[in-house]
C-alpha cells in the first residue's frame, strides 16, 4: 500500500527519493509524487503522476532540479480515484506546504467542512489534503508545533512527512498506526515507511512509536511525543540485508522468489534444529517458553496467504502437540467476543508485520491478557515489536505481491514451533527426530519440483481457455488447495475456489462440467483413497482433473487428465512440497495471459487499512 520516503542531508535528494520509491513499488500503488526544496534559491520541485514511478521519473528528469531535502510517496487509492490531483504530496492554499501521508484520517469530512467555511480551497478528494490545510490553519511561527496541533485534531491512523518552504531544511515526520522508520546515515537522515526503501544507505535506524514525531534537520534529529516532550532513543542496527531489486534473469520477481524457496527453507531452519534430540531451538521464544508450555489454547490469526499458513499450522499443531488449536481470519477474530485468558496464546502470522487487521487482532488478545506471539518476516515491523515474543522468517524481502516464499517459510517455522512445544509436552524423541530429518530434506525436494517447471508450464498453457477452477484437498492439504486457488485468482484474474474435497458434494459439484477443471491434491497418505473417489465423481461429470500426485504413482494417470508428480515426504511436510507446483501453475497461467504478475491489479503487498 502507500509508501513514504524522505531525505535530508548533503546529497541531491532527487535520485535517493526516486530510488526509494522504486523500492516501495512492490507494496502496490497506483500513483506517485515528490516534493523537494532547494534552500539556496528557494526553488521547489513538486511533481505527481498516475501509474508507475517510471512516469514520475520522466517528469522529474525533464527538469534539472537539485535539492538536498524532500519527500516522496506512492499512493494506493482509498479516498478518491488514482488521479494526479489525488496523488501525494498534498499542498495547502499557499502552495508552500507539502505533505505525504499513509493511513486514513477518519474525521476528514467534518474537518474539511470547517476548513471550507474558513475559506480553504480543496483540489483533491483525499482525506490527506485536509491535514495539509489544517496545518496551514494552525501555522503561526513554528512549523512542528502546527503539525503537532493538527495531528491532535485528527482521528484515524497516520504516518506522515511534511516540509514547508518558509521553514527551510526541516522535515517533520510522525506516526500513529502507520510505520515511520528513520535511517541514520553520515550527515543525513532518510525516513521511510519501510526499511527496504533506504537499507542500501544505512542499517542504523530509529523506529517511531505511535504518537511520536521527529524533526529532521541537516545534522540533528529531535524526537518528541505529540506534546513536544523530548524522547531519547538509541539507534538500533538491523539485520536486514540490502538486496538489489533485481530479477537476476527471471522474468518476474514472483518466479525468482519461487526459485529461491530451497534457500528460504534453509534460512528458516538454520541453527534452529537439534537433530540428535529431535527438537527445535527458537531463541525468540525462550523468554516466554514457560508460559508457552502452560498454554491451554492457541489461536493463529492472520490474513490472505498468511491465513492459509495458519490453517496448515492448525493441522501441524494438532499432530505434534496436545494443545487446543484454533485459526481465525484476523479481520473476524478482532470483532468476536472471545473468552481469551492468560492461558491463551495467539500467534499473529504476517509477512509484512504491518497488516492492520492482524495488528488489531493481536492488540485485542493482548488487552485480554493473552500471550501474543509473532511469526513475521519484516524485522522491526509493528507486529514484531508489539508481540511478547516471536520468530522471524529470515526470508529476505519478498517483492511479488502474491506471496510464495514467505508462505513456505511460515509453514516450515510452524513445524519448528510445534516441535518445540510438542517435544516438551509428550511427543517422542523418535517422532521428533523423524520430523527434523525430513525438514532437512525439504529444500532438495523443492529443487526436484523446480526442475519440472517446463512440464508445469505446458499444463498451464493447455488450461488457458478455462475461466473457472476448483482446487480440492483433504486434511493437511486442504489449506494448500485454498492457497493454490488464491495464487491463481490473485495473479491471473480467473475465478478459482479452494475447497475441502469432502465438501465438494455439498455444493461445488453442481458447477462441474467439461468447462470447469479441478486441481486435486492427491499425494499418498491416509486420505488418498478418498481423494481418488472425489476425482472419480468429477470425471463422471466430464470434469477435467489435474492431479498433484506422489512420484511413482502410475495408476493415477489412468484416472485424471494431467498429473504433476512431486517427491514424497512425511505427511505433515507434504503440503509444503505440494504447494510448489501450484505456485508454478498459477505463475505460468498468468504469464501466458500477459498479466502484471508482480503487481496484480487492486492488490497491495502490505495492507495497512482495515
Ligand atoms: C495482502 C498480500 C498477501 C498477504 C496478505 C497478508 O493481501 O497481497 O500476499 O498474504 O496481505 O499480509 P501479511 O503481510 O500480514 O502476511
Amino acid at each position: 500500500m502507500c509508501g513514504i520516503i524522505c531525505y535530508i542531508g548533503e546529497q541531491n535528494s532527487i535520485p535517493i527519493l526516486l530510488e526509494g520509491l522504486k523500492r516501495l513499488e512492490y507494496r502496490g500503488y497506483d500513483s506517485a509524487g515528490l516534493a523537494s526544496i532547494n534552500p539556496e534559491n528557494g526553488e521547489v520541485l513538486f511533481v505527481k503522476s498516475v501509474g508507475k514511478v517510471g512516469e514520475l521519473e520522466k517528469k522529474v528528469k525533464s527538469t534539472d532540479f537539485s535539492g538536498n531535502y524532500g519527500i516522496a510517496h506512492t499512493r494506493w487509492a482509498t479516498h478518491g480515484k488514482p488521479t494526479e490531483a489525488n496523488a501525494h504530496p498534498h499542498s495547502d492554499c499557499t502552495g508552500k506546504l507539502f505533505l505525504i501521508h499513509n493511513g486514513i484520517i477518519e474525521n476528514y469530512e467534518i474537518l474539511k467542512k470547517e476548513l471550507i467555511k474558513k475559506g480553504h480551497k480543496f483540489v483533491s478528494d483525499t482525506d490527506t489534503e485536509v491535514l495539509a490545510h489544517l496545518i496551514e490553519d494552525n501555522l503561526k511561527d513554528n512549523f512542528e508545533d502546527a503539525v503537532r496541533k493538527s495531528l491532535a485534531m485528527v482521528e484515524g491512523t497516520f504516518g506522515i512527512a511534511a516540509i514547508h518552504k518558509d521553514f527551510p531544511r526541516k522535515i517533520v515526520v510522525a506516526r500513529r498506526g502507520s510505520p515511520i522508520i528513520i535511517g541514520i546515515g553520515e550527515n543525513e537522515y532518510i525516513a521511510a515507511s519501510d526499511v527496504n526503501a533506504f537499507i542500501r544507505y544505512t542499517n542504523r535506524v530509529i523506529y517511531l512509536n505511535d504518537d511520536e514525531m521527529a524533526l529532521l534537520n541537516d545534522n540533528e534529529l529531535v524526537i518528541t511525543d505529540l506534546n513536544l516532550k523530548q524522547i531519547e532513543k538509541k539507534p538500533e542496527t538491523i539485520d536486514w540485508q540490502y538486496e538489489a531489486d533485481e530479477k537476476e534473469g527471471f522474468k518476474h520477481f514472483m518466479l525468482k522468489e519461487i526459485y529461491e524457496q530451497p534457500r528460504t527453507v534453509e534460512n528458516a531452519v538454520r541453527g534452529r534444529l537439534i537433530e540428535g534430540e529431535g527438537i527445535s531451538k527458537l531463541g525468540g521464544l525462550e523468554p516466554v517458553l514457560d508460559r508457552i508450555l502452560n498454554l491451554k489454547k492457541l489461536t493463529f490469526v492472520s490474513c490472505g496467504t498468511s491465513f492459509y499458513a495458519g490453517l496448515y499450522g492448525k493441522y501441524v499443531f494438532e499432530r505434534l502437540t496436545d494443545l487446543d488449536v484454533h485459526v481465525d481470519y484476523a479481520s473476524e477474530f478482532r470483532y468476536r467476543n472471545l473468552k481469551l485468558t492468560e492461558e491463551d496464546g495467539v500467534v499473529a502470522i504476517s509477512q509484512s508485520g504491518e497488516t492492520a487487521d492482524t495488528l488489531a487482532a493481536l492488540r485485542e488478545a493482548k488487552r485480554k491478557g493473552s500471550l501474543v506471539l509473532g511469526l513475521v518476516n519484516v524485522v522491526g515491523s509493528t507486529i514484531a515489536k508489539e508481540t511478547h515474543a516471536g520468530v522471524y522468517c529470515h526470508a529476505g524481502p519478498e517483492i511479488g505481491v502474491a506471496s510464495t516464499k514467505i508462505f513456505v517459510s511460515q509453514c516450515v517455522i510452524l513445524n519448528l514451533i510445534a516441535l518445540l512445544i510438542g517435544r516438551r509436552r509428550g511427543l517422542s524423541v523418535f517422532d521428533g527426530m523423524q520430523l527434523v530429518k525430513e525438514i532437512k530434506k525439504l529444500s532438495g525436494n523443492i529443487e526436484k519440483i523446480l526442475e519440472k517447471a517446463d512440464l508445469i508450464r505446458e499444463i498451464a498453457k493447455k488450461y488457458l481457455p478455462y475461466q473457472n477452477f476448483l482446487y480440492i484437498g483433504r486434511h493437511l492439504n486442504f489449506p494448500i488447495a485454498m492457497e493454490g486457488a488464491l495464487k491463481l485468482k490473485e495473479i491471473s484474474y480467473v475465478h478459482a475456489e479452494g475447497y475441502p474435497a469432502g465438501e465438494m458434494k455439498h455444493g461445488p459439484i453442481s458447477l462441474i462440467d467439461e468447462y470447469f477443471p479441478t486441481v486435486a491434491i492427491a499425494t499418498n497418505g491416509f486420505t488418498y483413497e478418498k481423494m481418488i473417489s472425489n476425482i472419480q465423481e468429477i470425471k463422471a461429470r466430464n470434469g477435467k482433473v489435474i492431479a498433484v500426485a506422489t512420484e511413482g504413482n502410475d495408476e493415477i494417470k489412468n484416472v485424471v487428465d494431467d498429473v504433476i508428480y512431486v517427491p514424497e515426504t512425511i505427511d505433515i511436510l507434504q503440503p509444503i512440497v505440494n504447494v510448489i507446483p501450484l505456485q508454478l501453475f498459477a505463475y505460468y497461467f498468468a504469464d501466458f495471459k500477459g498479466c502484471d504478475i508482480d503487481k496484480p491489479r487492486n492488490l497491495a503487498k502490505s495492507v495497512t487499512v482495515e
